[in-house]
């Protein structure tokens, strides 16, 4: 075994060692017990003995269990060296735990909210949090480390095969902890370096918008914002939109990925209003892989019409705590704030604000400044963003609202 093969294997030999030991045991003590009750029956031994001094046994009884002890803090204490020391050569990753979403951090600035590493190649994490204690626990690579604010934890993996392995929260850290999940996504190493250098999101764009032609979407629907037999696709994520239901009900709708999901999968389910129900179903029709390139074209139009602030607000993870809907998480949604009055503790003082454009970028970068009525003091500065991240923020959440839209 390679000496630092690996630390997941080292987990799991220590895993199996105390199974092991803990099946013995209990096969013995059990084993035991029945005989015992066997052979002292009152039948068989009716007059009960009292044994005294045995030195054998008492040199046994000692050794045995301390022996077991030591051999399992042994194996234990190997694999946890293992996952102490990280190959010189290892790939680094600065990972920030905050509520409720996880952030990973490159060399070269590049910031994501997926973990995206190259196959058999060693990892290294360097953790920490921006508010309260986390835990980054991959249960694939057996891996689970708290993060902690203030100071560095590390971690370390190798992947040996591609594919999306879970990363959970593993330490409760309120109302949404649960919803704290990503995915380490191993690729090949070119597949890598196109992502990493930013290859990738033009040649996805790219994909998405031929599988969309290629499968006949746009003889009905434009790319251009023209009509046709259906609704243009150009700029239709994350619009509102008035369906006609199976069942003749009317509904509004939010053009978000599992709707246009929807749309392709079962068209007739919740037709645009003003249109025929004569789209085919795809379902079925079209792999899984393929659905997903075209959702994610038209959720980001190429990367290029998705607005730039709201792929800053989806990597910062701000939409884990505040939705664009108007619904309520742990802070106040952004639909219809900008230009809205809000009541606001400064200084503890509570006072009426515009949210205008100093406001927001105030709430953002110097959060506990400015907390909102009602809500808890818990959002992280967000001090490091650029000045071209912040604008195109604020610009975004103007769009939210009929006010700035
Ligand atoms: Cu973060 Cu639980």
């Amino acid at each position: 075994m390679n000496p630092i093969v690996d630390a997941a294997a080292k987990v799991d030999f220590a895993f199996l060692i105390i199974f092991v030991i803990s099946v013995a045991v209990l096969a013995l003590v059990t084993g035991l017990m029945l005989w015992f009750l066997w052979r002292y029956h009152h039948t068989r031994h009716p007059e009960a003995e009292n044994v005294r001094e045995s030195v054998w046994l008492e040199v046994m009884w000692t050794l045995i269990p301390t022996i077991l002890a030591l051999g399992m803090f042994w194996f234990g204490w190997d694999s946890f060296k293992a996952l102490q020391s990280a190959p010189e050569d290892a790939l680094e990753v600065r990972v920030e735990g905050r509520m409720w979403s996880w952030a990973f951090i490159y060399d070269n600035g590049r910031r994501s909210n997926v973990l995206y590493v190259p196959v058999d190649t060693p990892v290294k994490l360097t953790m920490t949090s921006t508010d309260v204690l986390h835990s980054f626990y991959v249960p694939a690579f057996r891996i689970k480390r708290d993060t902690v604010p203030g100071m560095n934890t590390y971690a370390w993996f190798r992947p040996e095969e591609a594919g999306d392995y879970d990363i959970l929260c593993a330490e409760y850290c309120g109302l949404k902890h649960a919803n704290m999940l990503s995915v380490v996504r191993v690729v090949s190493d070119e597949e890598f370096g196109a992502w990493y250098t930013g290859e990738t999101d033009t040649k996805a764009a790219d994909k998405g918008k031929a599988l969309l032609e290629e499968y006949g979407c746009v003889s009905c629907h434009s790319l251009d914002g023209s009509d046709g037999v259906g609704p243009t696709l150009k700029n239709i994520y994350g619009t509102t939109r008035q369906v006609v239901k199976a069942d003749g009900t009317e509904a509004e709708v939010v053009a978000d990925k599992p709707y246009l999901r929807r749309a392709l999968l079962d068209p007739n389910a919740e037709v645009v209003k003003g249109y025929q129900a004569m789209m085919p179903g795809y379902d079925g029709v079209i792999p899984e892989e393929d659905l997903l390139e075209m959702v994610n074209w038209m959720a980001n139009q190429g990367a290029m019409t998705m607005p730039m602030g709201r792929s800053v607000a989806e990597g910062e993870g701000c939409l884990s705590c505040h939705s664009t809907d108007g619904s309520e998480i742990a802070g106040p949604t952004f639909k219809n704030l900008y230009g809205s009055t809000v009541a606001v503790l400064r200084d503890g003082v509570e006072e009426q604000a515009t949210a205008d454009e100093a406001y927001l970028r105030e709430a953002i970068l110097e959060p506990e400044a400015v907390i909102s009525k009602g809500y808890q003091p818990i959002m992280p500065p967000y001090g490091h963003l650029s000045e071209d991240d912040l604008s195109a923020l604020v610009d975004w959440l103007k769009s939210l609202s009929k006010a700035g839209g």
